[in-house]
């Protein structure tokens, strides 16, 4: 059985996020979305919110399943007994940090290996803080989001906005 995790903060999960999570459920028996707990600036969503959301989006993924770490993730791998780590490459400014991970994880870890894919050039410009951003001032996110987490991240800022009034 050939599991591998797919980690990250998933704060929220976006379509480009989605696109990998499908691929790699193709190609592995299993996938395991590990959603990080512990970030230092604080997430729009908590991560109990992160995993139910991403478990609403991935529900017709049979080999997908989804969960909460905390601390190493090369230690989260060994506990889903994964030896293979997947993360998305969007363009070359995210290479840096990623093999700077990858490196770091392989000496730590050389049983895990880590392969990158390319996110669908549809989604290449997309992440969660362009999506909170755009959401914070009242843009529109449909665009970026399935509908039911798009819906949600609009609930999160309506409800910053009205307390901001109280
Ligand atoms: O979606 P993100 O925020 O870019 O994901 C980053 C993530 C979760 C993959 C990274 O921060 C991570 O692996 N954190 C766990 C702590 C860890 O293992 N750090 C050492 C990595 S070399």
């Amino acid at each position: 059985m050939k599991t591998a995790v797919y980690p990250g903060s998933f704060d929220p999960v976006t379509l480009g996020h989605y696109d990998i999570i499908e691929r790699t459920a193709k190609i592995m028996d299993r996938v395991v979305i590990g959603v990080l707990q512990n970030k230092s600036k604080t997430p729009l969503f908590s991560a109990q919110e992160r995993v139910k959301m991403l478990e609403e989006v991935t529900k017709d993924l049979p080999n997908v399943e989804v969960r909460c770490f905390d601390g190493l993730l090369i230690d989260f791998a060994r506990s889903c007994d994964a030896k293979v780590i997947v993360r998305g490459l969007r363009a070359v400014t995210d290479f840096e940090y990623e093999l700077q991970m990858a490196q770091t994880n392989r000496v730590i870890a050389p049983e895990i290996d880590t392969l990158f894919l390319n996110t669908n050039l549809k989604y290449s410009y997309l992440s969660s803080s362009i999506v909170k951003e755009i959401a914070e001032f009242g843009g529109d996110i449909q665009e970026f989001l399935h509908p039911q987490i798009a819906r949600k991240v609009m609930e999160k800022f309506a409800q910053g906005r009205d307390l901001g009034k109280k």
